[in-house]
């Protein structure tokens, strides 16, 4: 039976790259973003790559369009997720003293309260699957503070928290959850963010993709942990 997979933040960057490889193994992957031209493009490629895509578009920061959107690809899942990843994600700098409300708005919007939206209305289709994973994609940023990076680092250390006791919340029912803490990683986020940016020396996606991966087939009874991103051999 394919690997039934749903990532937010699947049309570009780190999601797209985790589309991708679970497609590789012929995954039935849905993926959800706000972009439907960028959704569309992913979806083909998963398909070109043996999985079998659904383009679901969604703002994970709006809880209507999360109900429907969830509701839409647990449908084209079949009524079951094994594998949901939250990485849809926001990154902004801008120190305190330039700080507004709606940039910190916007970082927990769509980084905290985006994975607790789809999280709880993927619940039950997760409590259907087989092996059942949730992966919270955090950062670095949720371990040590970033000058300039007050917004994203509340709302990753938030994700951090919601995903630690959310792991026990849902041991006793046989779903893992695992947060994982890329470095820099050389996607389109770094694209609007002023900074001195060497994107040569990041990450490739591939890597946390990989790592995801891996969580994914740890084996039977393997501690359920934090996930680093080690570079790719
Ligand atoms: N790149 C890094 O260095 C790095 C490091 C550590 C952690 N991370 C985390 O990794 C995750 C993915 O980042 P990335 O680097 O791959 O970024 P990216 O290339 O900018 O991709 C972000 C993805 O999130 C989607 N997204 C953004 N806002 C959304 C919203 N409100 N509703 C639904 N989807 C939304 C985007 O699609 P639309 O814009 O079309 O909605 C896109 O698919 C984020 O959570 C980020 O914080 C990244």
């Amino acid at each position: 039976m394919p690997l039934r997979v749903m990532i937010t933040g699947g049309s570009r960057g780190i999601g797209r790259a985790i589309a991708l490889r679970f497609a590789r193994a012929g995954a039935h992957v849905a993926v959800a973003a706000r972009n439907s031209t960028e959704l569309d493009a992913v979806v083909k490629e998963i398909d070109a790559a043996g999985g079998k895509g659904r383009a679901q578009q969604m703002n994970v920061a709006d809880h209507g369009t999360v109900e429907a959107g969830v509701f839409r690809s647990v449908e084209f899942l079949g009524g079951a997720i094994d594998l949901l990843v939250n990485c849809a994600g926001v990154f902004d700098v801008k120190p305190l003293a330039r700080m507004d409300l709606a940039t910190w708005n916007r970082n927990i919007d769509v980084n905290l309260n985006g994975p607790f939206y789809v999280t709880l209305e993927a619940l039950d289709a997760l409590l259907a699957g087989h092996r059942p994973m949730i992966v919270n994609v955090a950062s670095i940023a949720a371990r040590r503070g970033f000058a300039g990076n007050a917004a994203y680092c509340a709302s990753k250390w938030g994700l951090r928290g919601f995903s630690e006791a959310i792991r026990l919340d849902l041991a006793p029912q046989g779903v893992r959850v695992t947060t994982l803490y890329p470095g820099p990683t050389d996607t389109t986020i770094f694209d609007k963010v002023p900074g001195d940016w060497d994107r040569s020396k990041m990450q490739k996606p591939e890597a946390a993709a990989e790592a995801v991966w891996q969580a994914y087939h740890a084996p039977e009874g393997a501690p359920i942990d934090d996930v680093d991103v080690p570079p790719l051999t």
